[in-house]
């Protein structure tokens, strides 16, 4: 079994004897599992609430949190619990940002160093996640996570985000991955990739690739890869199919563009979850995600997407304080 680094802070209150799953504590939350649902355990006013989610729903977020290192703001799992990332600590909530919850009392929210709620939900992946279920991969190309403890997949588990080194294409940086097979869904995707002629003495400064190619070969989904970073700009192609497993709560603008195919968006308030808006993405759509909302895509048929993320400093403190406006622009 791989390293967890920081595995002192990890703690495992049990086992249980039938279904084979560790049950873990993180504060005063427990988290355990059984055959179909991850339940998530607390007390307000003195009583016991806990919260139940669809196991596989479940892995498939926080193999998100994880690697994404708890991402730009909220990830919230679902309606209920989600985690809000402070930049060095991180807050676990369950129901702070579900209006009824928060209106009656009953949520619970604690702050954990990074390094510890990191390496508790890591423990978590590695103990749940059953030989033969990838949590990154579509449901129609990924095996169960249902049933009792099954062997493992660390391999799947430990797949974390490819950042570019320097410009794609270009020597020394992240390999394109053409060893990948091109998606059953993106079969009709051109692998021709640009000729480059450069002026002489420019020999190794001026790359290309063929993104789509890249992306057709993608074995993974809802997981952005940082394919180019200039100053603080940073575009993030990805492939989509089936549900983003999270709600992303933004602590900024960031913008989406529909390179192929058609992903549909629930908006909702990002503070209380109320519904506000539903998005149709088709090709060639282009749109800006507000910085006080929370958005979850839908993608029936393998799709590409690209987004844009501004990883200028301080911008979470000007969007809160309000020194910043919401929308990228007023109309
Ligand atoms: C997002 O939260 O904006 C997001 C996350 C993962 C994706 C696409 C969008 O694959
Ligand atoms: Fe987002």
């Amino acid at each position: 079994m791989n390293q967890i680094a920081h595995i002192d802070q990890v703690e495992v209150t049990g086992k249980d004897a039938i279904t084979g799953y560790q049950a873990f504590k993180l504060g005063n939350f427990s988290i355990t599992r059984d055959e179909y649902f991850a339940k998530v355990t607390w007390v307000a006013k003195g009583q016991e609430h806990s919260h139940l989610m669809s196991v596989d729903a479940f892995l498939r977020a926080i193999m998100r949190d994880v690697a994404w290192g708890f991402f730009y703001g909220w990830v919230n799992f679902d309606h209920v619990i989600g985690t809000q990332n402070h930049y060095g600590s991180v807050d676990f909530y369950a129901g702070t940002f579900n209006g009824v919850l928060k209106d009656a009392g009953v949520d619970y929210v604690e702050n954990f160093a990074t390094p510890k709620i990191m390496a508790t939900f890591k423990a978590i992946l590695h103990d749940w996640v059953n030989a033969g279920f990838d949590p990154f991969a579509a449901p129609e190309e990924t095996g169960s996570a249902f049933g009792r403890k099954n062997g493992e997949n660390i391999e799947a588990i430990d797949r974390y985000r490819i950042a570019t080194k320097r410009m794609p294409s270009l020597e020394g940086d992240s390999p394109l991955r053409d060893d990948l097979e091109i998606n059953r869904q993106f079969a009709d995707v051109n692998q021709d990739e640009p000729l480059i002629h450069c002026e002489p003495g420019f020999e190794g400064q001026l790359g290309g690739f063929n993104l789509f190619k890249y992306l057709s070969r993608s074995d993974v989904t809802w997981n952005p890869s940082v394919t180019s970073v200039c100053k603080a700009s940073l575009f993030c192609p990805t492939t989509e199919e089936y549900i983003l497993p999270i709600f992303h709560g933004n602590d900024r603008v960031e913008w989406f563009m529909q390179f192929s195919d058609e992903i549909t968006w629930d908006i909702g308030d990002k503070v209380d979850g109320a519904p506000i808006a539903r998005i149709v993405m088709k090709p060639g759509d282009i749109c800006a995600m507000p910085a006080n909302i929370r958005h979850q895509g839908y993608s029936t048929k393998r799709s590409m997407l690209l987004v844009w993320e501004n990883a200028t400093p301080d911008l979470p403190e000007k969007f809160a304080s309000g020194e910043l406006a919401p929308y990228p622009v007023a109309f």
